[in-house]
């Protein structure tokens, strides 16, 4: 069977982000499992505010279009995001929203039906990012038709939870990742 390719990736751009430390231990837990990982940096992508008057004039823009070329040849996407005001931060939504205006290989929002995806949070607080990662899902099934798993990791007290290697500290915290990990590889291997 096929390594399946799998792109990680962060909702959020902070030096020290502990999604993106969340992210990079998914990358690990993923290429334990023989998946061929590809771990990117939005920070590489940046992109400005989505403004229909700015399309209009120049177009969307080569980060976004770079990143729905990256998206379509994944076959499971990992987004690590934090959650603001209970909310999908404004860096993730506004990637989203421009890579759903790119109209190639099957129209717009259709490479968002390509991969399965699976969602983690972390945060300082007591939630966890959970109810983020709710609008995360929202947006991405209902009006992008993607295909969700439904085991989402959340991580409380992110503040804590990682040590110098950036593992995570808590072996339960580590069995909830590894289980998202073995749905994401198992669901992708079902994807072309
Ligand atoms: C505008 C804003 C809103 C936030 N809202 C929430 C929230 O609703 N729930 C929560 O748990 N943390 C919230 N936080 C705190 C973030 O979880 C915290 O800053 C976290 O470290 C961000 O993730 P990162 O470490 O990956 O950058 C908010 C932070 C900001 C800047």
């Amino acid at each position: 069977m096929n390594a399946p390719r799998i792109l990680v990736f962060a909702g959020s751009l902070r030096t020290g982000s502990y999604n993106l430390a969340l992210a990079k231990a998914a990358a690990q837990q993923l290429e334990a499992l023989n998946a061929q990982v590809t771990l990117l940096d939005l920070a590489d992508y940046p992109l400005p505010i989505y403004d229909g008057n700015l399309e209009q004039a120049s177009g969307v823009p080569a980060a976004a279009r770079t990143l729905h070329t990256t998206i379509a040849a994944h076959q499971g996407v990992f987004i690590a995001s934090p959650e603001y005001n209970a909310s999908v931060t404004p860096l993730l939504l506004n990637t989203i929203a421009w890579i759903s205006r790119v109209n190639e290989n099957g129209g717009k929002l259709a490479v968002f039906g390509q991969p399965v995806f699976a969602l983690g949070s972390a945060s300082p607080g007591y939630y966890g990012g959970y109810r983020g990662l709710l609008a995360l899902r929202h947006l991405l099934t209902l009006t992008l038709h993607s295909q969700v798993l439904p085991q989402m990791v959340t991580l409380s007290q992110a503040h804590l939870a990682f040590n110098e290697q950036g593992q995570l500290k808590d072996e339960a915290a580590q069995n909830m990742l590894q289980e998202m990990a073995k749905q994401l590889v198992k669901a992708a291997h079902t994807v072309k």
